[in-house]
């Protein structure tokens, strides 16, 4: 069993949305479940041609690295989407991934389907309701049933480590990496 998450802060491993998608980690890893992060900042992304040559290909024909990260999403039995807020809305760099993968998944039959899904948000101030529920949109798309938590899942923070002073947002990631771990275990086994 498997969970990949994928975060989409331009911070990488150094942001709030590492700190937290490593908590959600935890509850995984206490019921023995892999659980691996990638960080698109170090990551080369292009946005989606729109040419549909990957149909009946389950792969990009751009040179960058979205063929090798769709084939970690298809490994795993989990994916989480993490995105800080950037002007209201998700990054742009986890844009691009929702695109490509999304599209290359439709072209496709949708090998997706059935993995379970979890969206992480986080912002200073707003935009949180709006992020969470468009991460959700993919898994949606895909036929992924999602994981939620004690409230949305997302939590306050600016300063890297700031999401740490929230208490509540904290509690969030862990009952959310509890409750998926025992989603998969469930629909997965
Ligand atoms: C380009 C950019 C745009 C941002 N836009 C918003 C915003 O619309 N609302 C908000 O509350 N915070 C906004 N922020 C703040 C980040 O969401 C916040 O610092 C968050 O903790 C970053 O997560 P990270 O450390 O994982 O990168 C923005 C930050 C950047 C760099």
């Amino acid at each position: 069993m498997k969970v990949l998450a994928i975060n989409g802060s331009a911070r990488g491993a150094k942001g709030n949305t590492q700190i937290l998608l490593e908590t959600v980690g935890k509850g995984l890893k206490e019921k023995k479940i892999d659980f691996e992060i990638i960080t698109l900042a170090d990551k080369k992304l292009n946005p989606c041609k729109g040419c549909g040559s990957c149909a009946g290909k389950r792969k990009c024909v751009q040179d960058d690295d979205i063929n090798a990260i769709f084939q970690k999403m298809l490994e795993a039995d989990g994916i989480i989407l993490g995105s800080p807020v950037y002007f209201g809305n998700v990054s742009s760099r986890m844009q691009m991934l929702i695109e490509r993968t999304g599209y290359i998944a439709r072209s496709n039959d949708n090998p997706f389907k059935g993995k379970v899904g979890a969206p992480v948000a986080v912002a200073r101030r707003a935009g949180t309701t709006f992020v969470y529920a468009a991460l959700n949109y993919f898994f949606g798309i895909a036929e992924m049933p999602i994981c939620t938590s004690s409230y949305w899942n997302m939590a306050i923070g600016r300063l890297p480590g700031d999401v740490l002073k929230d208490d509540e947002g904290m509690k969030i990631m862990e009952t959310l990496g509890k409750n998926l771990a025992d989603m998969l275990l469930k629909l997965r086994k």
